[in-house]
């Protein structure tokens, strides 16, 4: 089985720890979305892709990548890091890549640290800020292989 994996993670590199990880369980091939180019996704099995949040939304660059993709029948995953680190986030891309025809495997989402002051001033982020302190940690690591193994498993 061919895999593959598409991420941005543009601000502290939160993500990229966590497609690695995934990169190296599903032992998958892994692209910076700054290192793609012409991307051929036909001989994939399954593509995962995943981003950094970035107000509110992943990054413009993977919604522009997808929309140029065939993704018809293609098994897919996504994932994300973020302050809250919750699954909503992932849910636009999700509904994005179904309505290409893609069939959707998974969805994770854990902590991603940042510094409120980094890129707002509204009191409610110093504290997130404080809470996502350290993420992705050991536990998020352990989160992100057990959620792999599923994908793998409903293949
Ligand atoms: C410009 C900017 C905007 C962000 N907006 C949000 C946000 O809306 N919601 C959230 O939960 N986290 C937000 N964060 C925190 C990032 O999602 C978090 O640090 C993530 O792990 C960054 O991933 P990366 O290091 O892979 O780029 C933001 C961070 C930056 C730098």
């Amino acid at each position: 089985m061919k895999s593959l994996i598409i991420y941005c993670s543009d601000y502290k590199k939160n993500t990229e720890v966590i497609a690695q990880i995934l990169a190296d369980k599903m032992d998958s091939e892994l692209i910076n979305i700054r290192d793609v180019s012409d991307l051929d996704i036909e001989s994939y099995d399954l593509i995962g892709f995943g981003s950094g949040v970035y107000k509110e939304s992943f990054s413009p660059k993977l919604f522009k990548l997808v929309d140029k993709l065939n993704l018809a029948g293609k098994n897919v995953f996504v994932f994300s890091t973020s302050g809250v680190g919750m699954k909503f986030y992932n849910s636009r891309l999700i509904k994005i890549l179904e309505s290409k025809g893609a069939i959707n495997k998974g969805s994770f989402a854990c902590k991603g640290s940042f510094i409120a002051k980094d890129f707002t001033n509204k009191k409610l982020f110093n504290i997130m800020g404080r809470l996502s302190q350290g993420h992705p940690n050991q536990r998020d690591f352990k989160e992100a292989e057990g959620f792999i193994i599923r994908v793998l498993d409903s293949l």
